[in-house]
């Protein structure tokens, strides 16, 4: 792969790069649409992800070339940041993470000629956008944030400059990654630790159902708007909290019937998923991946009843999959609304999973799913010099 980027960053700007970045994808393992209400969530880092060549230029030009997007080249001076939001989208992750950094404090006495190639399954959510912006923030960190800053800042690009209102585990799973592990993040203190992954009789899948994720962005900002309208309702019943998560369920039940339908079905979601985290995380420390499996299956159920952000296509993958007596788990990952979904199948099955599931998918869908083997690797590093 290096002599892949190093020759593609020959053709554009006639060089070698100084350094070769990478940062990675990410999925979920469980815990879904949790970071936002401030509980514990179960990330991991895939061995995918987006590659960076850069290379400091003479002048005060920053030129972004990705080999994914080959139409365009984009150029920017130094002398005319802090940087506007482009019409074009794939540059506005560096171009925000650039503009953040000074923010910072970062000076930047010359420009770069930087180049992206990234092999994540594209509009999949398996968090491209996070690993953009993290790999270029960990490349320009001048200032030597820690992994944790740059995965914060990042985040505030999305929030602020992109105008995704998106929580803190994608970008700090991309960042703080750990080969064969999962990452296990309180989301409100920022706390975490690892617990290890080591399927020794199973594989991890992933599904991506190559449906495109319309109106997702805003489906998303007004889930976690109707979280918050409910966490201030039930916030006027007698206790504070700070937010959804730290609800217990007996007091949900009790003052339900403050909530309206929909609200109702958000929450439970919440309070019952954060409750599946941590019997995961149990499962996980007794190398019980049965009982993983089991919890996977209920979150994506409660994702499809209670969140109703699954949709037909992931619902497809998560029924179909689970009519084979050799996938033990299937969920679901990320915002949900299409993209992708994860499995856990019994070694030595997965060609007969993915033939199963194309097939069935396709007749149901009417076209087919990709499915691919994912192993879990370590977090933005440098690749090379
Ligand atoms: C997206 C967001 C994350 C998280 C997930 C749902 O991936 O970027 O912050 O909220 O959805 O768990």
């Amino acid at each position: 792969m290096i002599d892949f980027i190093k020759e593609k960053f020959n053709e554009i700007y006639s060089a070698d790069p100084d350094q070769i970045y990478f940062a990675p994808a990410r999925v979920n393992l469980i815990g879904e649409h949790i970071d936002y209400n401030g509980g514990l969530v179960m990330p991991a880092a895939l061995e995918t992800g987006t590659y960076l060549a850069l290379k400091e230029r003479t002048d005060a030009e920053m030129h972004f070339y990705s080999v994914n997007f080959p139409d365009n080249q984009f150029v920017y001076n130094l002398e005319d940041a802090p940087f506007d939001k482009n019409e074009s989208y794939w540059v506005n992750y560096p171009v925000g993470v650039i503009n953040a950094l000074m923010e910072k404090g970062t000076s930047f006495d010359k420009g770069y000629d930087f180049l992206y190639y990234g092999n994540i399954p594209n509009g999949g959510g398996l968090s491209s956008s996070a690993s953009i912006e993290v790999v270029t923030a960990y490349a320009l960190n001048h200032a030597q944030l820690s992994k944790v800053d740059l995965a914060l800042l990042s985040q505030d690009v999305e929030n602020n400059f992109v105008g995704v209102n998106c929580g803190i585990m994608d970008q700090f799973s991309v960042a703080m990654g750990k080969k064969d592990h999962a990452i296990i993040l309180d989301c409100e203190t920022l706390e975490y630790d690892y617990a290890p992954f080591v399927l020794s009789d199973h594989q991890l899948v992933i599904i991506n159902t190559n449906k495109e994720r319309k109106l997702a962005e805003s489906k998303y900002n007004e889930r976690r708007a109707t979280c918050e309208e409910s966490l201030e309702i039930l916030n006027q019943q007698g206790e504070e909290f700070a937010n959804l998560c730290n609800i217990p369920y007996s007091y949900f039940e009790k003052h339900q019937d403050k909530l309206t339908e929909e609200q109702r079905k958000r929450v439970k979601h919440v309070i019952t998923e954060q409750a599946r985290v941590l019997k995961s995380k149990e499962a996980l420390a007794k190398n019980d991946i049965l009982e993983f499996g089991k919890l996977m299956n209920a979150s994506h159920a409660s994702l499809k009843g209670d969140y109703e952000v699954t949709g037909k296509e992931l619902d497809t993958v998560n029924e179909e999959s689970l009519k084979l007596p050799y996938v033990i788990g299937c969920r679901m990952t990320g915002a949900g609304f299409g993209g992708c979904a994860i499995a856990i199948v019994e070694k030595g099955k997965v060609d007969e999973y993915k033939k199963a599931l194309e097939k069935s998918y396709t007749e149901i869908i009417g076209y087919a799913p990709t499915v691919i083997e994912m192993s879990i690797g370590d977090g933005v590093r440098v690749l090379s010099s």
